[in-house]
């Protein structure tokens, strides 16, 4: 079985996000979480950015022993230096440097040529080469870039020396069998592509990110980059919980990866917490409605068998369990395991008043909790 590779961007992408600015303690404090997760690439920062960036990145690279620690860089010399001195400390440095590949970038951000593109980058990667060992090059909007052009400026960024491809689809833009085609079409199309892993890199403007990301990983891509809760600019990044329990649930992608899923749960309210950044309810995996059933007819399916519509074990992911939650859509069967759970044992008639009694309540209430049901129940009990 093969090996997909982890890159987490929290700490890079999810920081840039307004108001998820972290200090370098906290950066320090999400790394110890993200390493001992199993993530085998931190991306830490953007070095040149900020002197708090700086320390962030050294600070993470001096403590963080298992994962590799990654420093983002634009493919200029200066930021290049910038980031291999904040990643001396590490013990697995790796700089992430590339530049725009699209039209819109080498046209109108850059106003340049495809040539010039491709020189930039491969000295970009050469240049990064002198400072670290490893070298991962990313051709930015490479959702939105032709895929012979793509094919070229990823040739010459493995010739120059870069040993990790990435290629992003920043603006979220790709449809799954399109970001897969893309992938596909440089696993054979690129001469040396067997010396570099090829990694995707998806945002969600279109909800597509993890299904892009797991297309490409189909393809060919051996190295997802995401984020805890998909947190990141604009919709955010492809979500690390939902990609590796896609992995679990398929096990015929027949990869493997390090990530301990059983610290998923805390790993997320940790960083919904430091980041300021909530996490939707329904959010798959980590939301809290994940796994809680509110309807009748699903009620009554989990309680006689919980696969029947879960197909994630709750403790698989460090959650609490299963819950039913009993609103004025839940039905009888979950009114009975509730009384159970309460200590009443409640005969047909009995269970038939209650849910009366009990639904006059729900329709008051959004969510009917014990004290309601004790006081339903006791009057039941009176009379059963
Ligand atoms: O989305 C993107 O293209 C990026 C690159 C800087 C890797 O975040
Ligand atoms: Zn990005």
């Amino acid at each position: 079985m093969s090996k997909l590779h982890i890159f987490d961007t929290t700490l890079r992408d999810g920081e840039q996000v307004p108001g998820c600015q972290l200090k370098s303690e906290e950066k320090l404090e999400v790394a110890f979480r993200l390493e001992s997760l199993g993530v085998d690439i931190i991306e830490a920062g953007f070095p040149v950015s900020s002197p708090e960036d700086f320390k962030s990145v050294a600070l993470v690279s001096r403590h963080i022993k298992e994962s590799t620690i990654c420093g983002l860089s634009r493919a200029v010399e200066e930021d290049i230096t910038v980031a291999a001195n904040a990643l001396k400390g590490a013990v697995n440095p790796r700089i992430h440097t590339g530049i725009g590949t699209s039209e819109f970038h080498v046209k109108y951000k850059l106003n340049t040529t495809n040539e010039d593109i491709i020189n930039r980058g491969a000295h970009a990667v050469k240049f990064a080469r002198n400072l670290v060992s490893e070298v991962e090059f990313y051709a930015e909007d490479a959702g939105r870039t032709d895929n012979e052009f793509l094919a070229r400026v990823v040739e010459s960024a493995i010739d120059a020396g870069a040993s990790i491809i990435n290629i992003p689809d920043t603006t979220g833009y790709c449809l799954p069998e399109q970001f897969a085609e893309k992938i596909a079409f440089l696993v054979n199309n690129v001469p040396n592509i067997d010396k570099a892993i090829l990694s995707t890199h998806c945002h969600n403007d279109l909800g597509l990110a993890t299904a892009n990301s797991i297309a490409g990983v189909m393809a060919g891509a051996r190295q997802v980059e995401c984020t805890i809760n998909g947190i990141g600019e604009r919709a955010g990044n492809t979500s690390l919980e939902e990609v590796v329990m896609i992995i679990n649930q398929h096990q015929h992608i027949n990869l493997t990866h390090n990530i301990d899923t059983t610290q998923i749960t805390s790993v997320s309210k940790t960083v919904s917490s430091m980041m300021n950044m909530p996490v939707q309810p329904n959010k798959a995996i980590v939301g809290s409605n994940a796994f809680s059933h509110s309807s009748g007819i699903h009620q009554d399916g989990v309680i006689k068998k919980r696969e029947t519509y879960e197909i994630i074990d709750p403790a698989s992911v460090g959650a609490t369990g299963s819950e039913i939650i009993l609103t004025a859509r839940s039905g009888k069967a979950a009114l009975n395991y509730h009384a159970k759970k309460l200590g009443y044992e409640l005969d047909p008639e009995g269970l038939k008043i209650a849910y009366k009694e009990f639904l006059e309540v729900a329709d008051q209430v959004k969510k009917v909790g014990s004290i309601h049901l004790h006081k339903i129940f006791k009057t039941i009990k009176a009379y059963a």
